[in-house]
């Protein structure tokens, strides 16, 4: 009875054997982006790892195994403050101000407590996670804590990553992730794809590339951006074939499209589920994510809303309004608001039959998982993309823009979705494809994880160790060339000394001839 206990609690205790110690470190204030390192966490803690989440959205209820270092406070989190002001200002894509609000403010948080307990007392984990996109700074902590990253990456592949972790971009076919173009481009449309990603890629590295002073300042490492690349083992990407395209990626770079949607997610509030089940005409899901306001938008617009849902009843529609008390009055009947849905139960219902989007890659993949076809209004960032992506697709009508929103474009374009087979037939069929996979996405990520940290770096790209222009072999061309030019000039050295030996030398005799003349 005595050997008892212990022998109990040793069995206990190894149910934790094969759970992982595991860092999440995701520096980014953007609700959106969390919601993909969320499901990611969660899940891993489910598992039975035990997870340290540094996140600016601690969970009220968090599961066991998962605790939380709180960045609450440290950024102005951006969630239902985006108004219609800020959208126009958003919508001017700049680099220098998209580095320094996702770069070198993400960057100084490392001078925070929450990052320095971690380094000064670096506790032991078997592998981190980290969310990458433009703070590479964060990568010091592979260094520092002496265990492999796993890369995550809330959006498609971005071009500026390839060559630092050894997955060359080859913009013959893979457009960029900023440009609308399809993988089968003309020549011109290639000339454009190699100029522009390359020329953002550009921007964007050198000023990554910068972000070396954060590490040698508050992590006390020497090294520079690229040569910290060396401690991500995996990366975890927001991309599925059947809606990206086919890309080429190294083994290490594992799609995981559509990880963040759960199945089992929130039920419906009792009001919200009554009203879906009796939109027996069908009912239309409107929101523009989680940081916009669509009340702050100009009076004419909403009107224009509100005449289009007018017209288009009996049909019904679902709209995300964060303050009722800010909405213009005259809210036709047939539109119940709510400040906030429990967004994946709603494209689950029968009754859902269309989705106005500004198209927020997650929520698009919610509608692609679920086959609802998209009216799409892009607002800012990789919204226009992703629209034209699927409107290229026939799965939904784009607008385009906020200007181009009118009484008539609108009705028409959620006539077209609601009524015309084509989108919802073509919805369905991308909606198979986007789940037909050995392993669930989440399942897929796990898998990964565990195999990272078990194995290490077997995954990593040997291109990792090579410069961009080693990975393009430009020396290796450039070698070629000279060689081929040095031939030449030989060769045609050689045929000129040959010429003189047969003919003589022509030139030489006039010159002699017309000295010889001036003489005279
Ligand atoms: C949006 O614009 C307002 C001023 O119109 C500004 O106070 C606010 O900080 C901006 N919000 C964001 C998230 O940039
Ligand atoms: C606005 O709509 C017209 C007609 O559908 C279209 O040709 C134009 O490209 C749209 N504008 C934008 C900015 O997408
Ligand atoms: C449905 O949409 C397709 C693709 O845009 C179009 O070719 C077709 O004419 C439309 N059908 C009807 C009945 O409008």
């Amino acid at each position: 009875m005595k050997l008892f206990l212990p022998i109990l609690l040793t069995i206990l205790a190894c149910g934790w054997c094969n759970g992982l110690r595991i860092l999440g470190i995701f520096p980014l204030n953007g609700k959106s982006h969390w919601v993909m390192a969320e499901r990611l966490m969660t899940s891993l803690a489910e598992r039975g790892h035990q997870v340290d989440v540094v996140t600016h959205f601690p969970l009220k209820k968090p599961p066991p195994n998962y605790n939380q270092i709180s960045l609450e406070g440290t950024l102005p989190v951006v969630v239902n403050n985006v108004d219609a002001n800020n959208v126009t200002v958003f919508s001017n894509f700049d680099i220098k101000i998209l580095m320094e609000v996702a770069g070198t403010r993400i960057c100084e948080l490392i001078s925070h407590k929450q990052f320095q307990d971690l380094l000064k007392t670096p506790k032991e984990y078997d592998v981190i996670i980290l969310e990458m996109f433009t703070f590479p700074c964060y990568l010091g902590f592979g260094s520092r804590l002496n265990k492999p990253i796993v890369g995550l990456i809330t959006s498609g592949f971005p071009e500026w990553l390839s060559s630092l972790t050894g997955n060359p971009h080859n913009p013959s076919f893979m457009p960029g992730i900023f440009q609308s173009l399809s993988q089968r481009m003309t020549f011109w449309e290639r000339l454009q794809n190699t100029v522009l990603t390359n020329l953002m890629s550009g921007q964007i590295i050198y000023h990554m590339n910068k972000q070396s002073d954060f590490v040698r300042k508050y992590m006390n490492i020497d090294a520079e951006i690229p040569d910290l690349h060396r401690n991500v083992a995996a990366i975890l990407v927001n991309s599925h074939y059947c809606i990206n395209g086919i890309n080429s990626m190294s083994p290490g770079l594992i799609e995981v499209g559509g990880l963040h949607i759960n199945e089992n997610s929130d039920p419906l509030s009792p009001e919200v589920k009554k009203w879906l089940d009796e939109s027996t005409q069908g009912c239309v899901f409107f929101t523009f994510g989680s940081m916009v306001r669509i009340e702050t938008f100009p009076k004419p617009l909403i009107q224009t809303f509100y005449k289009v849902f007018e017209r288009i009843a009996p049909v019904r529609v679902l709209m995300k309004v964060a303050k009722k008390e800010d909405l213009l009055p005259g809210l036709p009947k047939n539109v119940m608001v709510q400040p906030w849905y429990p967004q994946v139960t709603v494209f689950k219902h029968k009754n859902l039959k269309a989705f106005i989007t500004h198209g927020g890659l997650m929520g698009t993949q919610e509608a692609i998982y679920f086959g609802i076809p998209l009216v799409g209004i892009p607002l800012f960032g990789d919204q226009r993309v992703n629209l034209k992506l699927a409107a290229n697709k026939k799965v939904a009508v784009n607008l385009g823009s906020l200007d181009n929103v009118t009484e008539e474009t609108l009705y028409n374009a959620l006539e077209t979705v609601l009524y015309n087979e084509t989108y919802r037939s073509n919805m369905k069929r991308l909606s198979n494809l986007f789940r037909e996979r050995p392993m669930s996405a989440i399942d897929t990520a796990i898998y990964w994880i565990e195999y990272v940290s078990r194995n290490g770096f077997i995954l990593q790209s040997p291109a990792i160790h090579l410069t961009w222009w080693q990975q393009n072999l430009l020396d290796v061309y450039a070698f070629i060339l000279a060689c081929v030019a040095v031939l030449l000039y030989i060769a045609v050295l050689l045929i000129q000394k040959l010429k003189n030996y047969i003919f003589g030398c022509s030139s030489c005799s006039k010159q002699k001839v017309s000295e010889s003349k001036k003489r005279k």
